[in-house]
């Protein structure tokens, strides 16, 4: 499916994998239709021993992978140092540790919770589990593809409705689509991603809640919420209740954003005990965490002030890029998350490689026949790195 992301095909498509600028996997073909196959043009094989690393371009701002460009607390910092002392044995305890603090926020209990090196690994689980004697996947067109494409690879097919006019998850079009007159016995899942990439848009928590209390019974729903912590506290969707209610709601969450733990890997599922009991036969999920990252994490989750700092710098430097290109004419659709989407007026292979060659590592897609830039937020240093580089380009 050519509207959706995934990161590997991407590294590899925009040439950081390929040391070449020009390929992109995005064109917009089948993002119009409803029932979208999900074809990518690429393949999902992630071939590193081919790729020529040394010959990657450095960058001077890099804003492909929506990763936190502050990095991590010095809480964090000063307890993984820490935990090394302890590294030669197995993680115990701290599991649990870091599960009955997540639980308590989310009101639900830790063995609603599955820890995991990401949450790509729960997303993976979920891939292979649902595909199984096939089946569908249904989602939205232009979202994170991870799952999607690893599904597909084990015989499910896709079905990624039209998203609205603004850009969101047409939860009206998912609910009647699954209680169309015979129903849809073949769908074995709904995969949300909220804040969704790369739109950066999010749903009205009412409204996805009470998609869940309707769809749920029927066909379990997957939320990924990579991006919730870029939601102001106050507003952030508490759907940990769901779960607690009974429902068979999935949530996916990673350390990788706000937390800055892109490259340490943790993550985690909230969802039924039977359902992560099911799920943890795919993957290797606790146990492949290291007590490094482990202690870093727990580390981090107590550090809320790093968090909110985090949350503040990513407002600012979202308001001045979203306000420059504005200024300049173009349609940034308004993100709730560490980037921004918004379409450009040139060919993407054209203008992503005129981005790279200044060093600027940004991602493009077509949809619909409409080009669009996806730039990471990144310090305020970079986003005018960005906003020059950009400026030079489109002229
Ligand atoms: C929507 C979404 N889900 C999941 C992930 C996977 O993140 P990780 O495996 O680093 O936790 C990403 C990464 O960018 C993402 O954008």
């Amino acid at each position: 499916m050519s509207s959706q992301l995934n990161r590997r095909d991407w590294l590899r498509a925009s040439g950081l994998l390929t040391a070449g600028f020009g390929l992109s996997r995005f064109t917009s073909a089948e993002a119009a239709t409803p029932t979208a196959p999900l074809v990518s043009g690429f393949t999902n094989e992630f071939a590193f021993a081919d790729d020529p690393f040394d010959k990657m371009p450095k960058l001077r701002a890099r804003l492909f992978a929506n990763e936190n460009p502050l990095g991590i607390s010095a809480n964090a910092k000063a307890a993984l140092i820490k935990a090394t002392e302890v590294s030669n044995r197995y993680a115990w305890t701290e599991f649990g540790q870091l599960k009955t603090m997540i639980a308590a926020d989310d009101m639900v209990k830790p063995e609603n919770i599955m820890l995991s090196p990401g949450s790509s690994d729960v997303l993976m689980a979920a891939a292979d589990y649902f595909a199984k004697g096939e089946g569908t996947i249904l989602t939205s067109a232009m979202t994170y593809d991870d799952l999607l494409q690893r599904a597909t690879k084990f015989g499910a097919k896709v079905e990624a409705l039209p998203m609205t006019k603004d850009y969101k998850y047409d939860l009206a079009a998912i609910k009647a689509r699954l209680t169309a007159s015979a129903g849809r016995p073949d769908v074995k899942l709904v995969y949300i991603v909220n804040p969704n990439n790369p739109t950066g848009t999010i749903l009205p928590t009412a409204e996805l809640e009470a998609f869940c209390r309707e769809v749920a019974p029927k066909v379990p729903v997957f939320i990924d919420e990579a991006y919730i912590d870029f939601y102001e506290p106050a507003d952030r969707p508490k759907l940990g209740k769901l779960v607690a209610e009974g429902l068979n709601v999935i949530l996916a969450r990673t350390f990788s954003k706000i937390h800055g733990f892109a490259g340490l890997r943790l993550g985690y599922a909230i969802a039924q005990p039977d359902m992560l009991k099911t799920l943890h036969a795919y993957t290797n999920a606790e146990f492949a965490v290291s007590i490094t990252t482990l202690m870093a994490g727990i580390a981090s989750y107590k550090d809320t002030d790093w968090q909110n700092h985090c949350r503040a710098e990513n407002a600012k430097a979202r308001d001045y890029t979203t306000k420059t290109l504005t200024d300049m004419g173009y349609e940034v659709i308004p993100t709730h998350a560490n980037f921004m989407l918004f379409p450009i007026r040139m060919k993407t292979k054209t203008f992503e490689g005129q981005m790279f060659a200044q060093g600027i590592g940004i991602q493009t897609r077509d949809f619909n026949g409409q080009p669009y830039c996806r730039v990471s937020i990144g310090t305020m240093d970079e986003m005018a790195i960005f906003v020059d580089g950009f400026k030079k380009v489109v002229g």
